[in-house]
């Protein structure tokens, strides 16, 4: 073979090499599919995001397969087999690694709480700094969600494996759509949506996070707002949900309180522009602060394909205060930098 042939050779593979491997991402398109590092869309649904020793963890509901309609019930209760939680990591929030499935689904025994036909939702996880633990809450509920509990796993690292712990109705009552919150003087909150959803509830959980301390509150009273995500902004508590719809999208509303046990009051729609009244098609799921611009925020949002719930994509937007407002956009594309 003649040299230049077989330069241009080495120079033709080096290239193939390149474009064969995955670009990293820059930006983030809402309800787009989203790819991992390894080059698969991430599966991650109805998330949540831990912050530990400068590395993100993203854990959210896997889920894969068919997707196929309850027929004894009569809202359009679409479901597919509980995958369990899958945690991904990430230095920047946009390129995310697989860590694997931090809280596998149990496939044998199908009076487990984790059994395939069992819902598994909402999945957060937080870091307990007393005991050294990482604890998970997700929404437990049986296909027809009469089950209604809130279930808890614990692991020694953030990406697992977590040992399942035992699910419960906090302070005996219904436990739906929720979420956690750790506050500045380390002590957590669980908020869930009860009362067959008409009403939230704000739970102090105890020292380890494992139960609920006893200590509750009603809020949002009869208001039938799920799908809750919790952040602190200047001194004060905010709460942005959606309104209870099932799998379709509805207005987003923000919720205000000076204190996290407070007297809570809904006040407005953070959203503006085209679609802000179907939360541009997205339903709220967790607000993590934006590390690269002070004071800003970023919406999580699931834009559930009902039919087809593996194929439900991620909207996250910047999440903004004008005028001691907080407010959401629709962006085709954007940088968190
Ligand atoms: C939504 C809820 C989702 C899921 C769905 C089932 O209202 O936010 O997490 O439970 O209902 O239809």
């Amino acid at each position: 073979m003649m040299k230049s042939t077989k330069i241009a050779l080495i120079l033709g593979m080096i290239m193939a090499l390149f474009s064969c491997a995955e670009k990293e991402n820059t930006n983030i398109y809402p309800g787009e599919v989203w790819k991992d590092i390894q080059g698969n869309p991430i599966n991650a649904h109805g998330g949540g995001i831990l912050f530990h020793e400068g590395t993100y963890y993203w854990y959210g509901e896997m889920k894969q397969g068919k997707t196929w309609r309850v027929p004894y019930l009569k809202w359009e209760c679409y479901r597919c087999d509980a995958g369990g939680v899958n945690c991904y990591s990430s230095k920047d929030l946009v390129n995310w690694k697989h860590e694997g499935v931090a809280l596998p689904s149990v496939k044998v025994d199908s009076t487990h709480d984790l059994h395939t036909s069992k819902v598994i939702e909402r999945p957060k996880v937080i870091y307990n700094r007393n005991t050294g633990k990482f604890v998970m809450w997700m929404h437990i509920d049986s296909e027809d969600y009469q089950y209604a509990r809130a279930g808890v796993a614990i692991s020694d690292h953030p990406q697992g494996p977590f040992t399942y712990l035992q699910s419960m109705r906090p302070n005996g009552a219904m436990s739906r759509d929720m979420t956690l919150f750790v506050d500045d003087d380390g002590k957590a909150y669980h908020f869930y949506s009860s009362e067959k959803n008409k009403t939230m509830h704000v739970s102090l959980l105890n020292d380890d996070f494992t139960a609920p301390s006893g200590k509750y509150k009603r809020i949002l009273e009869k208001e039938s707002r799920e799908a809750p995500a919790v952040w602190k902004h200047q001194g004060k508590y905010y709460m942005v949900s959606s309104g209870c719809t099932g799998w379709s999208p509805n207005p987003a509303q923000i919720s205000i309180c000076d204190s996290i046990m407070g007297d809570w009051k809904t006040v407005y729609d953070p959203c503006v522009g085209a679609d802000a009244n179907k939360t541009f098609f997205s339903q709220s799921t967790y607000v993590v602060p934006n590390p690269y611009r002070k004071g800003e925020y970023i919406y999580m949002g699931d834009r559930w394909n009902k039919t087809n719930l593996e194929d439900s994509r991620y909207v996250w937007l910047p999440l903004s205060f004008e005028n001691g407002k907080a407010k959401i956009e629709w962006h085709k594309e954007w940088s968190v930098k």
